[in-house]
């Protein structure tokens, strides 16, 4: 494996490896302790985390390697992205010194980089983790970028195929937009959608007019769709959207309108304070289960009762992070298939 920065990079037979290689972490916290002890993985966090954070330092040192943690502009040197030389402005450093030397290192390097929010097509391509990939010598992990969030989607994925009992396909998913006081990007709504579709469920995307996903995201969700017996369509009736579901998962992002007009943006969010997730809403589903990354606000994506009484996977998301994630440094670290990690320890 070169990078994880987007699942559709990886083969099915390697993404299907990895939700059952999550499976066994889960349910064996201490496989492979001592596996990785001559590894160092170097976390770059550009933007905040709880989960992300403590989740992938525990996976690398429940492996036996050796988690660093970099959050640059707070004791390191500021990093320039853009090839403008001489480099008379602020950062000291630019991006691809920084990289050479962290992979120089560790063996290999997550990085968490938000989008950037002034141009919408250099957010939606992740122009900037591209930079970030091609400066490292070692494998680089997405812990969430502009577009995508792949440790949430194997994660997600992973907890719907235990909660099925791997029937995901057919089952009714809806990916239900909620107002938020802030315009949220859109790497987790993107990474949700190719997920729920590639387990073959019958995906809704329920969002108000104006917070359409990416077209591009769209067409590919469709490919995946198809390919795994699946369907995705859209509405913006979130009541309609919710009857009959089996998983109904909440989520913010702020409009594309954002790019060019952020106050017609901000007040069409605003318009749309009534889609949140309430127990109403959830009564309306097939006994649905209710799904968050995380964070979540409680009382404006989701009501309190949701969350409380459920049934609710949230905290069932969370924690495989830490399963799924130790399932990707697993593959990252063995030749690309967590399959050649498990045959070489049955064999020892
Ligand atoms: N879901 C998620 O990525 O959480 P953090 O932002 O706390 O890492």
């Amino acid at each position: 494996m070169r990078h994880l920065l987007d699942w559709l990079d990886i083969d099915e037979p390697t993404w299907q490896a990895c939700i059952r290689e999550a499976h066994r972490y889960a349910d064996h916290r201490t496989m492979h302790a001592d596996r990785f002890l001559d590894k160092a993985l170097g976390l770059v966090f550009f933007n905040d985390s709880l989960r992300t954070r403590v989740s992938m330092e525990l996976a690398a040192s429940e492996l036996g390697a050796k988690p660093v943690v970099v959050t640059p502009g707070s004791g390191t040197w500021g990093f320039a992205w853009e090839d403008v030389v001489p480099m008379t402005g602020g950062e000291a450093e630019h991006i691809r010194e920084a990289v050479g030397v962290l992979s120089r290192y560790c063996h290999g390097l997550g990085v968490r980089l938000f989008a950037e929010g002034t141009d919408r097509d250099r957010d939606m391509s992740d122009a900037r983790l591209k930079t970030f990939a091609a400066a490292s010598d070692v494998p680089v992990l997405n812990l969430e970028s502009a577009a995508r969030h792949p440790c949430q989607a194997l994660a997600d994925a992973s907890v719907l195929h235990r909660t099925f009992d791997a029937n995901t396909a057919g089952k009714k998913f809806v990916l239900h937009w909620t107002w938020h006081p802030k315009a949220l990007p859109m790497a987790v709504p993107n990474s949700t959608l190719l997920m729920a579709s590639r387990l073959g469920m019958d995906v809704v995307v329920a969002r108000p007019d104006g917070f359409e996903l990416d077209k591009g995201v769209m067409e590919a969700a469709r490919r995946q769709a198809a390919a795994h017996g699946g369907s995705v369509s859209e509405t913006n009736d979130a009541d309609t959207a919710a009857d009959g579901a089996h998983v109904v998962y909440a989520k913010a992002w702020g409009g594309f309108e954002r790019y060019r007009d952020p106050s017609a943006e901000e007040a069409r969010r605003h318009a749309n304070t009534n889609w949140r997730v309430t127990s109403e809403r959830m009564a309306r589903t097939d006994q649905g289960m209710f799904m968050h990354c995380l964070p979540v606000r409680r009382g404006v994506v989701v009501d309190d009762v949701v969350l409380d009484e459920g049934p609710s996977l949230h905290l069932d998301q969370a924690e495989y992070r830490l399963h799924a994630q130790k399932a990707i440094l697993s593959m990252m670290w063995s030749g690309g298939s967590p399959k050649a990690v498990t045959e070489r320890d049955r064999a020892s």
